[in-house]
């Protein structure tokens, strides 16, 4: 059957690099193959708008799905990763932001934030701990405008200069502060909000998926202690200390730890509560600081 379709250069190309990357087992071939080929072509397209051939750039694309194939994360080839439909920038020794895990997080900080706002009438003070690359923090100041203020905080020198970048990109270093520090050591609020995604696996979990995550960071993932909530509940007794009676702390944790964490938090705040992602699993730790606290 010849239905009258000639491949260009570029979709054969293209179409090499989608099966080298499937026999990587790397999942989601199309797209990275895609990305990887619009980071050599910027806006080109293999089948739409194919590039000029050219030896160098076609050496470049190549090497770039060799790197994919072998488990380079794809946001460390492209140096960007889309969250929440902006493009962050990120790089080796940063942790890569994920809509899958943080997605809820960043809409529940949203909403809360936005609903906190009107009440008080002023922008609402936030502070983001283990910012990373400054997904929430950008995800927040972006969608509220002056309606917010961000002091963002993490432990990595090499995450706050990225965060920095990112909140420059969209507009919002204006309204955001970066301090690089442990947890909220230094930093005294008053806050509004405190969120955090902090790091949560516990050492066997981070052993066992090593292979996934070898490239991200320690200290981004590994929660230390048995359980895996050691920065969580120096989060928690930080947050207490900060924010403001009727503040709101919202904390991302693996769903296992989520009923431990909210025993923890419910000894100091109010209204703990779990909030469920589509699929009805935990994700999100909600809770107040009582008002006479
Ligand atoms: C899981 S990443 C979360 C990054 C980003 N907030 C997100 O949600 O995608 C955890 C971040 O916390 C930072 N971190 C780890 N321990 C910390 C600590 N004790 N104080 C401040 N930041 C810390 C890490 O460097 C990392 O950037």
């Amino acid at each position: 059957v010849n239905p009258g379709i000639t491949l260009s250069w570029a979709s054969e190309l293209y179409c090499d690099a989608v099966d080298a990357i499937n026999r990587a087992g790397i999942t989601d071939s199309d797209d990275d193959a895609l990305a990887l080929f619009q980071t050599v072509w910027s806006s080109a397209h293999p089948f739409t708008a194919p590039p000029p051939h050219t030896t160098a750039a076609v050496g470049e694309f190549e090497a770039l799905v060799h790197r994919r194939c072998a488990g380079v994360p794809l946001a460390h080839l492209t140096g960007t990763v889309r969250f929440m439909g902006l493009d962050l920038e990120v790089e080796p020794g940063v942790f890569i932001p994920r809509e899958r895990t943080t997605l809820d997080l960043a809409r529940h900080s949203i909403a809360v934030a936005t609903g906190l706002a009107a009440v008080l009438d002023r922008p609402v003070r936030v502070a983001d701990v283990g910012t990373g690359c400054g997904n929430l923090a950008v995800a927040v100041l972006e969608t509220l405008g002056d309606r917010a203020t961000v002091v963002a905080t993490d432990i990595a020198p090499a995450a706050i200069a990225v965060a920095g970048r990112n909140l420059a990109r969209f507009g919002c270093a204006d309204r955001a502060r970066l301090v690089c520090t442990d947890v909220l050591d230094g930093v005294p609020g008053p806050f509004d909000m405190v969120i955090a995604n902090p790091p949560y696996l516990t050492r066997p979990e981070t052993n066992a998926r090593w292979s996934e995550l070898r490239r991200e960071p320690v200290q981004a993932i590994d929660g230390n202690g048995e359980d895996g909530l050691a920065v969580a509940r120096r989060v928690i007794d930080a947050a207490h200390g900060r924010l403001d009676p009727a503040g709101i702390l919202l904390l991302e944790l693996a769903t296992s730890q989520m009923h431990r964490a909210a025993a923890v938090a419910a000894r100091r705040f109010v209204e703990v509560d779990l909030v469920h992602n589509g699929s009805g699993i935990p994700r999100v730790l909600l809770a107040r600081k009582p008002l006479g606290a």
